[in-house]
């Protein structure tokens, strides 16, 4: 993958491109960054690429006459057109699923703002894909550009060594669930022992117990990506679910949607729209049909509603499903410890 990043401050770039993981990607070619210096796009002798904004308030913007053909010449350095992305605090926030999305190109061009943002025509005539990396405001972009670009690397092939290590981590795999707790020598530390089952070399119920694991932590400290956004749905409406459930083994979310439904992806902050819509599942579309009244509390039937995942639902079945359940809290009771 080529990045081309577009700076007002290249420098700040220089130390994190050049240490560890990154720098060894870069020097075997995995993937390279070219650092370009929006200040040598202005064209009047004080190399100005800012000012101030009409209408009057404080601070600066930066030019569109200086970013445009800034992009440009950057863009045409290599026949891959690239994927541009601007960095704002008014874009798509940042999540696993977007930064997948970004590793599928096989060019990024990242544009770092900076004082008050760029001219709104930057945004009209490039139409670039704007990123946030969170609510806050940064004073500028190249800390979100490393971010994004730290973690779209992860998931370039040859990266990392072992693919499927970033396939387990938090947010990622089919259910994207935090990742279970880790453990490594010693078996014991001040009285905190390592759960019995992760020494038994039983790997069938290591996977069982990690699995688990998972989805309690999940549970524990991000119920809102078990519910995957379903919580303002059932708030409000029943929803029908016109894909084929699946049977509770090839269910993403083990335990959680009873019936074994495949969970719809919902962003949570938004609104239920006025008609049915398609949604994005991890297996086949989804329809929704906000407006009906839920069923009284009865497990989805097939091809057809989906019952609300209660938090109680949740606890109940994972705690019933997995004998190693067992074996897990013996462990947090013997030692105080929690792994979740
Ligand atoms: C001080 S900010 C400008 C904020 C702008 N006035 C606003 O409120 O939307 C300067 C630059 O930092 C970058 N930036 C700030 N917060 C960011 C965030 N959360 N995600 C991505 N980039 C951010 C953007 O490139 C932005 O142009």
């Amino acid at each position: 993958m080529r990045i081309d990043v577009i700076t007002l401050f290249p420098e700040i770039f220089q130390g994190y491109l050049s240490e560890s993981m990154l720098k060894r990607a870069i020097q075997r070619g995995v993937v390279e960054v070219h650092l370009h210096n929006l200040r040598n796009w202005a064209t009047d002798k004080h190399r100005s690429v800012d000012d101030t904004p009409y209408g009057g308030g404080p601070g600066m913007v930066i030019r569109v006459d200086r970013v445009v053909p800034c992009v440009e010449d950057v863009r045409k350095l290599s026949e891959e057109w690239g994927h541009l992305i601007l960095l704002t605090p008014q874009g798509r926030r940042l999540n696993q699923a977007i930064v997948e999305e970004l590793a599928t190109h096989r060019r990024l061009v990242l544009l770092c703002g900076r004082y008050e943002g760029f001219d709104e025509r930057v945004r009209i005539i490039l139409q670039p894909d704007e990123i946030s990396i969170g609510d806050y405001v940064l004073n500028g972009g190249e800390v979100a550009a490393m971010v994004i670009i730290d973690a779209v690397v992860r998931l370039i092939p040859g990266f990392l060594g072992d693919e499927e290590s970033s396939r387990q981590d938090s947010f990622s795999g089919p259910d994207r669930l935090l990742d279970h707790a880790q453990y490594t020598r010693p078996r014991e530390y001040r009285g905190h022992r390592v759960p019995e089952v992760l020494l038994s070399g039983d790997h069938q119920a290591v996977a069982r117990w990690r699995q688990q694991n998972r989805v309690e932590r999940t549970r524990r400290r991000r119920a809102d990506l078990l519910v995957l956004g379903w919580q303002k749905v059932w708030a409000n409406d029943r929803v029908v679910c016109k894909n084929q459930p699946r049977s509770k083994d090839e269910s993403p979310l083990p335990g959680l949607l009873r019936g074994g439904h495949c969970g719809a992806v919902w962003e949570p902050t938004q609104e239920l729209p006025p008609a049915a819509i398609t949604c994005q599942t991890e297996g086949p579309p989804v329809e929704f049909h906000p407006g009906e009244q839920p069923p009284e509390d009865k497990p989805p039937v097939e091809g057809g509603s989906v019952n609300n995942p209660q938090h109680a639902e949740i606890t109940e079945e994972t705690g019933n499903e997995s004998e190693d359940h067992g074996a897990c809290g013996k462990a947090i009771h013997e030692t105080g410890d929690s792994p979740f």
